[in-house]
C-alpha cells in the first residue's frame, strides 16, 4: 500500500509503506524531514506528529490515552492530529493521505 504524505508546503510524496510498518517509519526511510520520529516510536517525543486528512480519520483506530496526551505537547494540534509512529499500515489504509506540520517543535 501507499501514503501520500503532504508537507506544509504543499509538495507531495507519495510513499510505499508496507503491511504493518507505521507511517512515521515510512517517512523516515523515505527521508521525508517533515517528520522527525526522535524516540523510536515509544509515544515519548511527539517529533512525529501529523494531520490525518478529514476523509481518513474516521478509518483509523481512534487515539489512546498516552497518545492523546503526547498530541496536547505537539506543536499546534488540532482536531486530526495524530502520532504517525501509531498508525500502522493495512490494506484498508491505501492511498491515506497525511500533512505534516510546518515544523515538529
Ligand atoms: Fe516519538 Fe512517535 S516517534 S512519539
Amino acid at each position: 500500500p501507499k501514503a501520500i504524505f503532504i508537507d506544509a508546503k504543499g509538495g507531495e510524496y507519495e510513499v510505499d509503506v508496507e503491511n504493518g510498518q507505521t507511517l512515521m517509519e515510512a517517512a523516515s526511510d523515505n527521508m521525508l524531514d517533515g517528520i522527525i520520529g526522535e524516540c523510536g516510536g515509544v509515544m515519548s517525543c511527539a517529533t512525529c506528529h501529523v494531520y490525518i486528512a478529514p476523509e481518513w480519520v474516521e478509518k483509523l483506530e481512534p487515539a489512546g490515552d498516552i497518545e492523546e496526551s503526547m498530541i496536547d505537547v505537539a506543536r499546534d494540534p488540532q482536531e486530526n492530529s495524530r502520532l504517525s509512529c501509531q498508525i500502522t499500515m493495512s490494506d484498508e489504509l491505501d492511498g491515506i493521505v497525511v500533512h505534516m506540520p510546518v515544523s515538529q517543535f
